[in-house]
């Protein structure tokens, strides 16, 4: 048996509404997490809000509500989405729980206590017309700042410190003996010029007189702390992390958690330096996690809109829900796991969200099975039978499918989902030009050919049970249809193991025929 694997996503914002990045990574975690599962892996899936932080008490501000009231609304936003998308964790993360709240001051307290922790008087500039901290990055070529920020005033203020450069060493030592850390490679080549070029301790904290909506300091209480020991430690936080039943209680230095699973981060691009390929690994090993233990990054690329970097102040940010209004939820699982390379950017038009659609879904998988299953119901009253007939045709479209599974497994072990999806639409595709070279159509009015009209529907019926099964993670409504039409479904723990030729026996009934992918029109202009 494998070992587990324990998946989580990063963890939203909460300080605006869902959009199409945040659905993305998601539906590839879960798509992930039911791939594996079909594969008869053990898996754990995580995922959650974000709820703290600046930002958050700036848009409650805004919206004239406490922070409570903000982002108790736009979790729900989140929750409905995920809801509607058929995105299913096991686990779900908000950060304001007071479990999550209570292991973030155990863990500070710990790097308190070992000495990891210290207060420091610092300078910082700050843009009152941004309302926000500035960095030498923001300083023009004359090395000022720029009218754009308006009046700069320069605060003195003490802060919590993390001694991070003490363990730079060892994250560079981690990085050269686990290449596998990060994926895709040329990230963690990324990864390994900024710990080398990495020389600061972390900031931990902000006073209570800037931020109150945070998680206080256990020892020192005029401070909260700052983004990242909040929202990086939901990943132990939530997954049994210094859990208080028996099972757990009595460890040493690292109490057990991820339970000796493979666990995978699935991050954007953006959020790889600093956090979670320097702060976290740090974090989780000047708290005693051995090495061993550490986690794996996957790292996705970014959607853009329509040609531009998709955000708020450009006005085009994407909601997800509009897209599963025109094309529905599978359809948009579909797209957005079909279009993005694993690791690749990528980018949202309408003209390609309808390409896939109408193209892949409609005319190639859905008129597959609609095809099949009226040739089937004229021909042979709607049930199967078994002859010995054969062609090179039929072996060639048999040995497709039977390739599929090893094919899915070699795809998965570097995320690469659409290629997973290529390779079942090439097979959908390759079935229909087995219709329309063998032509049953017209072999059905020869009598001497009933044998041979017989086998072409078996073939094309069992090549649409197979699909149902690999697509099932994808798209789990649409391939329940296919397998409601196909009059089959799979026994309960049925795994890729389970797959064979020959699923739908001698003597089988298929149902009846309906459009699973009706047409969409492009909009009119
Ligand atoms: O970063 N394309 O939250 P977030 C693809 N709370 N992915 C995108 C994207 C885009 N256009 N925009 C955002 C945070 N993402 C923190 C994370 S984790 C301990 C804390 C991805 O709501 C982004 O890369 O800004 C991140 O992985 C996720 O969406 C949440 O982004
Ligand atoms: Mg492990």
């Amino acid at each position: 048996m494998s070992q587990p694997l324990f998946i989580t996503t990063a963890i939203d914002y909460t300080n605006g509404a869902p959009h199409l990045g945040h659905a993305y990574e998601k539906v590839l975690a879960d798509a992930i997490a039911r791939y594996q599962r079909l594969d008869g892996q053990t898996v754990y899936f995580l995922t959650g809000v974000d709820q703290h932080g600046q930002k958050v008490q700036q848009s409650a501000e805004k919206a004239g509500v406490s922070p409570q009231v903000y982002v108790a609304e736009i979790t729900a936003q989140f929750r409905a989405l995920w809801e509607r998308l058929d995105v299913q964790p096991d686990g779900w993360v908000e950060t304001t729980d007071p479990r999550h709240v209570a292991i973030v001051q155990s863990l500070l307290q710990q790097l308190h206590d070992s000495g990891q922790l210290y207060k420091k008087n610092t300078r910082r500039f700050y843009s009152t017309r941004q309302e926000q901290d500035l960095t030498d990055k923001d300083r023009d070529a004359s090395g000022g700042f720029g009218p754009e920020w308006g009046e700069v005033v320069e605060l003195e203020e003490e802060n919590w410190y993390f001694k991070l450069t003490e363990h730079l060493p060892w994250l560079r030592a981690h990085l050269q003996a686990h290449p596998d850390f990060v994926f895709p490679a040329n990230r963690l080549t990324q990864l390994v010029n900024a710990v080398a070029a990495e020389g600061m301790d972390l900031c931990i904290s902000r006073p209570k007189s800037r931020l109150t909506w945070g998680i206080e300091l256990p020892f020192d209480s005029d401070y909260v702390t700052y983004v990242w020991f909040d929202a990086l430690t939901n990943y132990i936080s939530f997954a049994g992390f210094r859990d208080a039943s028996p099972a757990t209680s009595g460890l040493p230095a690292w109490d057990r958690t991820w339970q000796g699973a493979d666990v995978v981060h699935v991050i954007g691009k953006d959020i790889l330096i600093p956090a979670h390929g320097i702060y976290w690994p740090i974090m989780l090993h000047a708290c005693g996690l051995p090495d061993a233990e550490m986690p794996r990054l996957l790292v996705h690329g970014w959607w853009n809109a329509r040609g531009e970097k998709m955000s708020k102040s450009l006005g085009n940010v994407i909601d997800p829900n509009s897209i599963a209004d025109v094309i529905g939820s599978d359809g948009l699982r579909y797209f957005l796991l079909a279009e993005m390379a694993t690791g690749q950017d990528s980018d949202m038009s309408d003209e390609r969200v309808l390409f896939r659609y109408n193209k892949e879904l409609a005319d190639i998988l859905g008129n597959l099975l609609n095809r099949t299953l009226n040739m089937a119901k004229k021909y042979l009253g709607g049930t199967l039978r078994h002859t010995s007939f054969g062609s090179p045709g039929h072996a060639a479209l048999r040995a497709k499918v039977e390739s599929l599974p090893n094919a899915l497994r070699e795809h998965l072990r570097t995320w690469q989902v659409q290629k997973v999806l290529g390779d079942l639409i090439d097979t959908a595709r390759q079935a229909n030009e087995f219709i329309d070279q063998t032509a049953p159509f017209k072999l059905a009015k020869d009598p001497a050919e009933a044998d041979h009209v017989a086998s072409i529907m078996g073939h094309l019926a069992e090549t649409l049970t197979h699909l149902s099964i690999l697509l099932q993670p994808v798209m789990p409504t649409a391939a329940a249809k296919m397998q409601q039409q196909l009059g089959w479904s799979p026994p309960s723990g049925f795994t890729l193991a389970d797959l064979h030729w020959g699923l739908l026996a001698d003597g089988h009934r298929l149902g009846e025929p309906s459009p699973i992918f009706p047409k969409v029109l492009p909009p009119a202009d």
